[in-house]
């Protein structure tokens, strides 16, 4: 089975076979088994069954890799009786195609793991390597060795792939060379280079497969992950500057994915489950970018079977990826369908396509990309060749630009540039592929990204976990105060005001967060909420009153951002509508409705733990109907002699703790100024973060301690105090640090 993209054409292709006719008898196992291996039936014996040969690494099933039942009760191909069936080692292509040098050594054939060397004659000098491998997959390791020399062309040598030969031995500009693969192998690739005027060649150099030759999801991924990546990245382009002025995001761009699944009767459904699988691994990972693509998802055989239809995406409906995926997860394949009409996929697409063209306008229509994704056997037919169809769609995402220097516009409006071809093994590794693609590591400035592990077990684990954790500590003349903070820009840290005290100096104040420049960072200014007022409602019996208990601290020069050390996501944010999905223009409300939305909302705060780890405590904000029984308890506190617990406790916290339903975690001392977050998949959001509590249960400045009955904890909603964040984290005259972009409203 292989594996195409072309451009933005994208092919999985399965070993696919047509019959017709009427059920007759059930196929035998007799004579099918494989010395040195085994096999799998897709059917058991029935018509359409496919059986599957299987053998260990480095070999591969000859004569066949398969066989189909037929309706007639046999097997095509027939099992023969001087060839029996076994597991052959797997063979690489002949690398003695190179010119001017030696191969050593001269072998007829190479099998796995036959090692290879390369020497070039005197006057002529290698590029590529000089050491080669057969692998397992039936591939050379590294590169086509390619012995040149000084002479004048405006295009180096490009040598000759190992299994193939050349036609054509001028390198000029735009003098084409020709490949073909020898006897017994095929050609993946483009069979033709040209030489361009940048002395470059055009196209990917072509490859020699055998039938037994495969990609690995690896390499796959690598080369498909690495053009995906590139199309993602630019739309969202970090642009950290020497000076660290600002990481902007250009928003202008808009991604189109088209993604269609052959499933015409021949396909398993077992596959089809898997190319769905496929299908949401690669959604999933393109949405880790803080992209979101419009997506039309289809399955087609003879007829076309809409999914998620694309113009959805423009008519201002907000399609939510979750529901995208599982759109995809309950498509149940009806009746059968034979035929493969990739025409029709084609023409479909371009329809969208030419519906969207008029929908937002040529102009904008240039901001488009398109990448097309296609999962079939690549055989059509039904519906006439699609090639037509094809070109039309080229024309119209290239907009029929002509001549040189378009080539570069052209590849922009594709998304995918340089072509590629593969061919992977089994359509598992499909998934794998995927996951592979997109390595969310590589990709900075998302906010609170992150990764989970069972259980952390190091300071390193803590930091990938809680990247955004930043531990603040104020020494003055009364001695030191230890808070928590959450790192929500490259520059700011937001905390507790009430962990400064009146006459603190920036000096005073210590941030650490390891981003490998140094564990301490130093303070340029912090800045406390003007509403904050410790003494507000003394003569209302409230003598500590912690509204507004919220404040920026703004470091001196700028973290570095890894995947260890990342903002986290705050209120309010179109950051954090794209952690959370929202699609098109979204608001602050919305995000309070997905994020506060339960009676009972599950959040999490850290608590310090021995040496650099951090432990998790949960408890549960008491909202709606619940909250009035929760704040009530702010009347038990010490020396608080208010009668109405609204006035301690305002509409800008929210109450935790208790043990109804749940047994919360208290937060102690140490805790204070951390983040109080909720998990959406990969990213964390900061909603709140710890203020004051009704008891003080723990031993310690810190530790995991459970609530008793009444104790309550208040932690300010930064849904409340969007005003102070946007003031200092969005303001865009500020120059100085990159700055948020808070939504409207
Ligand atoms: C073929 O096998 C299936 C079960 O594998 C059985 O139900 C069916 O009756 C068989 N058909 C014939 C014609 O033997
Ligand atoms: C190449 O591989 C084959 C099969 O494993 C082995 O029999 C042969 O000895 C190897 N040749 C060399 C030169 O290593
Ligand atoms: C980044 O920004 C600088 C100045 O703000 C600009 O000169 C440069 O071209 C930008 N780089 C990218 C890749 O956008
Ligand atoms: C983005 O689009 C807006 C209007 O749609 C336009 O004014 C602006 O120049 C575009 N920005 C870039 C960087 O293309
Ligand atoms: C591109 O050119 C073809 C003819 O070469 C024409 O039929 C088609 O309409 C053109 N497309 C656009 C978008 O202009
Ligand atoms: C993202 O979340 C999924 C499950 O939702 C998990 O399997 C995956 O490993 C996570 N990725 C990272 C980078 O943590
Ligand atoms: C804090 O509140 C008290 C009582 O309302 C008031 O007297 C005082 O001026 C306030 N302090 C500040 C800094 O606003
Ligand atoms: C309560 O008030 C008394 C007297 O003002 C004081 O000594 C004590 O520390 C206060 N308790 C708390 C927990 O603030
Ligand atoms: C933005 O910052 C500038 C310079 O510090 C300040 O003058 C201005 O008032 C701020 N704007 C807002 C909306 O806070």
């Amino acid at each position: 089975m292989g594996f195409a993209v072309h451009c933005s054409w994208l092919a999985a292709l399965l070993c696919l076979h047509f019959f017709g006719g009427q059920v007759c008898c059930n196929c035998t196992e007799e004579k099918m088994e494989i010395e040195g291996g085994h096999y799998t039936l897709t059917k058991q014996l029935q018509k359409g069954s496919l059986l599957i040969y299987h053998c260990p690494e480095g070999y591969y099933p000859y004569p066949v890799m398969t066989r189909l039942c037929q309706h007639d009760g046999s097997w095509r191909k027939a099992p023969r009786k001087f060839t029996p069936q076994r597991c052959r080692v797997v063979e690489c292509p002949d690398p003695t195609v190179m010119e001017y040098g030696e191969v050593s050594p001269p072998q007829e054939n190479y099998f796995v793991n036959n090692e290879t060397t390369y020497e070039c004659y005197s006057g002529y000098t290698m590029r590529g390597s000089a050491r080669r491998v057969c692998l397992p997959n039936g591939k050379w390791s590294g590169s086509t060795p390619i012995c040149g020399r000084e002479s004048g062309h405006s295009c180096a040598d490009p040598g000759i792939p190992a299994g193939a030969s050349r036609a054509g031995n001028i390198f000029g500009i735009d003098e084409t060379v020709k490949y073909s693969c020898n006897s017994n192998l095929f050609l993946v690739g483009s069979s033709e280079r040209v030489c361009l005027e940048n002395g470059q060649w055009s196209n990917k150099e072509p490859a020699c497969y055998y039938k037994h030759t495969y990609d690995t999801s690896l390499e796959v991924s690598q080369a498909f992950g690495s053009s995906i990546r590139e199309s993602l990245t630019t739309l969202e382009s970090l642009n950290d500057t020497q000076a660290g002025k600002m990481i902007r995001i250009s928003k202008n761009g808009t991604l189109n994915i088209y993604i269609a699944v052959d499933i015409s009767e021949s396909i398993e459904k077992e596959d089809v489950n898997k190319a769905k699988k496929a299908i949401i691994t690669l959604i999933r990972k393109i949405s880790s970018f803080t992209v979101n693509p419009n997506y039309e998802i289809a399955f087609f055989s003879s007829a076309f079977y809409e999914v998620v239809n694309i113009l959805d995406f423009f008519n201002e409906q907000h399609v939510k990826r979750n529901t995208i995926i599982s759109i995809v997860d309950n498509f149940k394949v009806g009746q059968k369908n034979t035929g493969t009409d990739l025409n029709l996929v084609f023409k479909n697409f371009l329809d969208k396509m030419a519906f969207i063209k008029q929908r937002v306008g040529t102009e904008q229509f240039k901001e488009h990309r398109h990448v097309i994704i296609l999962f079939t056997d690549g055989a059509y037919n039904m519906g006439g060749s699609p090639v037509p169809t094809v070109a039309r769609i080229k024309n119209m995402v290239y907009m029929n630009h002509t001549g040189e220097q378009e080539t570069q516009s052209r590849e922009a409006y594709l998304g995918l540039g340089p072509k590629h071809y593969f061919r992977i093994k089994a359509f598992e590794e499909l998934q794998e592929t995927f996951d592979l693609i997109i390595d969310e590591e590589e990709v900075k400035g998302l906010c609170g990204l992150h990764k989970e592990y069972k259980e952390v077990t190091s300071s390193q684990e803590a930091r990938n976990k809680y990247p955004w954790l930043a531990s603040i500590t104020i020494q003055n003349k009364d001695g030191s105060t230890k808070c928590f903070g959450s790192l929500v820009n490259p520059y700011f840290v937001l905390t507790a005001a009430h962990c400064f005290t009146f006459g603190d100096q920036p000096k005073d104040v210590k941030v650490q967060i390891d981003d490998g420049q140094g564990r301490e960072k130093k303070v340029k200014n912090f800045i406390l909420h003007p509403k904050y007022n410790i003494t507000g409602k003394k003569d209302k019996g409230v003598p500590e009153f912690y509204d507004y208990d919220v404040a920026l601290i703004q470091l001196e020069e700028y973290v570095q951002i890894s995947s260890s050390v990342r903002p986290i996501c705050i209120p309010c944010t179109q950051e954090t509508s794209d952690a959370l999905q929202l699609v098109g223009v979204s608001t602050c409300k919305q995000q309070e409705e997905l994020l506060l939305r339960n009676a009972l909302e599950r959040v999490s705060f850290l608590t310090k733990k021995s040496g650099n780890l951090v432990d998790e405590k949960d408890a549960h904000a008491k909202l709606g109907a619940l909250r009035a029984n929760c704040i009530k308890h702010a009347l038990e506190a010490p020396n608080i002699t208010a009668t109405d617990p609204k006035v301690a406790v305002t509409d800008n916290f929210l109450c935790t703790g208790g043990q109804d339903p749940f047994r919360d975690h208290v937060a102690c001392k140490g805790d204070s100024g951390g983040a109080v977050f909720k998990n959406y998949e990969n990213r964390t959001i900061q909603v709140a973060l710890v203020s004051w509590g009704t008891k003080n249960l723990c031993k310690w400045e810190s530790g995991k301690v459970e609530s008793d009955k009444t104790s309550r904890d208040f932690h300010i909603n930064l849904f409340r105090v969007v005003d102070f964040l946007k003031g200092i984290l969005g303001n865009d005259t500020q120059h100085e640090y990159s700055t948020l972009e808070f939504l409207k409203d």
